[in-house]
């Protein structure tokens, strides 16, 4: 009699817990879909409404000199209102001939970061995990596994150049 108390008590224990460990579970799985929603919304956002073009100028012509890669500055076309200091981006900028740029985006295909351009190398380095791209914007080495997105450069009528940013979810997202 007594061993079948204490069996019915054990049983009552360990189904409390197994209700107590299920609805720890779900709040669980529930403060992670609140947390991760937003942040997948904002990354997914440009992909699924893509913004205006809006290409940004970067000076004129005659400011590049032929074969130097240079990294130039832009205001984000469409920064977060609380975006600050961050709206500021840039892009490898190279001029080829006269009339001709190219030009590669500054955030590693691999996980982001900003890549660094060695001039004496020839090379975009990555400084986090140690990517190593080609002056043409292909990997040479490390763990990215695409080359840097080209950013599309144009030279208006009146001798300046422009570029179309890119933005990290499209460089991200190349295929
Ligand atoms: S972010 Fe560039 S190699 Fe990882």
């Amino acid at each position: 009699m007594a061993d079948n108390a204490e069996h019915a008590a054990n049983a009552e224990v360990v189904t409390r817990r197994r209700f107590l460990s299920r609805i720890s579970l779900g709040l669980s799985a529930l403060a992670g879909a609140v947390v991760s929603v937003p942040i997948l919304a904002y990354l997914l956002s440009p992909l699924l409404q893509p913004g205006a073009e809006q290409w940004r100028d970067v000076g004129l012509v005659e400011n590049f000199q032929i074969g130097d890669t240079v990294q130039v500055a832009y205001e984000d076309p469409s920064p977060l209102p609380w975006a600050g200091q961050t709206a500021r981006t840039a892009v490898w900028l190279r001029r080829d001939s006269e009339t001709e740029f190219n030009a590669y985006s500054i955030n590693c295909t691999h996980l982001g970061c900003p890549v660094n351009w060695i001039q004496d190398a020839e090379l975009f380095l990555c400084p986090c995990h140690g990517g190593v791209y080609n002056a043409d914007g292909t990997v040479a080495g490390g763990p990215p596994p695409h080359p840097l997105s080209n950013v599309p450069v144009r030279i208006t009528d009146d001798q300046r150049v422009q570029v179309l940013p890119v933005t990290l979810a499209q460089t991200m997202s190349q295929s």
